[in-house]
């Protein structure tokens, strides 16, 4: 079976054709970095300005490259949330109108969820079940146990920042560019983690969950000083940067790699599963290989690590096949949504 898939979640275009949720034929992404990074994050209206100017054009690559015509595809899928409202409409009204106008069933899927079926996507041999989904991208911070694609329990989320928001706000409190994750990573692999007495959050009553914002504003002062607001010059040296990037990045993801074995423990998980732009990050495998050397670790292969639609085309062929009907033409966008 053939999918279209759809992603215009945030700041990448992406259309994707795959067959049977696993084969890639194409798998074509537009990323807006070079219009944001000067403004220190996503500005929403300047995003769906690019998603209307690329995402006809990249639906014209992504059959070629696939060499398919729109008549072949048996599926169009599209992520329907969560997202910025008006990047979400671009991308589902493409695909309606693309359902509509060649008689196709259309599926709406959740973007979240497509990000850990990129690491199931990505392996070469079956996931063992029951499994712990760790979901770490730029809106959103949560574990959930995982029985089979499709089928998830909630177990914990965080409080404030999503983990990759907060790698973002430090890049910006140092100064540095939009998107934070590779750049701190960078920095922080030539810097001394133990420098800054750094600490993530916990939340009271709630021993999973998780809490960053404490974390970012003791970078603040550390970089600031005590009276520092984001106004306030940086006054680091490069070195300090490092070790500022270095002692961040290590107190985030301890706190992310204790509370994720906690919970694979608890919920008798049998493998991990990681899904988000965060998961690229080399140290945080590093971290989880040396932690977990019994449960396998399932992370996804580069090309579906940050947003794409080939995880939203594999994700709705699995949707559609569990639903057993396609939704409905008037789908609604949903900006706020769990993974159910
Ligand atoms: O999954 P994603 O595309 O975002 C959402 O769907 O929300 O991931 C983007 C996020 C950004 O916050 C970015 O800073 C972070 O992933 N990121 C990283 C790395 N690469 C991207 N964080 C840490 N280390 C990285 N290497
Ligand atoms: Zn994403």
């Amino acid at each position: 079976m053939l999918v279209l898939g759809i992603e215009s979640t945030c700041d990448e275009t992406g259309c994707a054709i795959v067959d049977a949720g696993k084969e890639i034929l194409a798998n074509t992404i537009s990323s807006q970095i070079d219009l944001h990074n000067q403004y220190g994050g996503v500005v929403p209206e300047l995003a769906c300005r690019r998603h209307i100017d690329v995402i006809i054009p990249l639906l014209d690559q992504a059959l070629q490259i696939a060499g398919k015509s729109l008549e072949e595809i048996d599926l169009i899928a599209a992520a329907r949330g969560p997202g910025l409202i008006g990047a979400l409409l671009i991308g589902l009204t493409v695909a309606k109108t693309l359902a509509f106008v060649l008689n196709k069933p259309l599926i709406g899927v959740n973007h979240i969820e497509a990000h850990l079926y990129g690491a199931v996507m990505s392996q070469h041999t079956p996931i063992r079940y029951p499994c712990l989904g760790v979901i770490i991208s730029g809106g959103h911070t949560s574990l959930l146990l995982m029985h089979d694609v499709g089928h998830y329990q909630s177990i914990s989320q965080t409080a404030d920042d999503a983990l990759g928001e907060a790698f973002d706000k430090v890049a910006k409190i140092m100064g540095l560019p939009y998107p934070g994750g590779p750049i701190i990573e960078q920095l922080a692999s030539q810097g001394n983690p133990k420098r800054y007495p750094f600490r993530a959050g916990q939340v009271k009553g709630r021993p999973l969950d998780f809490s960053f914002s404490g974390l970012k504003t003791g970078v603040l002062y550390a970089v600031k000083g005590t009276g520092g607001n984001r106004g306030t010059t940086v006054i680091l040296s490069e070195e300090d940067k490092k070790d500022v990037a270095a002692s961040f990045q290590e107190a985030a993801f301890q706190d992310l790699v204790s509370k994720s074995l906690r919970a694979a423990e608890q919920y008798h998980c049998r493998s991990l599963l990681f899904g988000g732009g965060v998961a690229n990050n080399q140290r945080l495998r590093h971290l989880f290989m040396e932690a977990t050397p019994l449960l396998p670790c399932y992370w996804p292969i580069p090309a579906l690590t940050l947003d794409n639609a080939a995880m939203i085309a594999g994700l709705g062929y699995h949707r559609y096949r569990l639903q057993g009907i396609g939704d409905p033409l008037d789908l609604d966008a949903l900006p706020r949504i769990a993974i159910t």
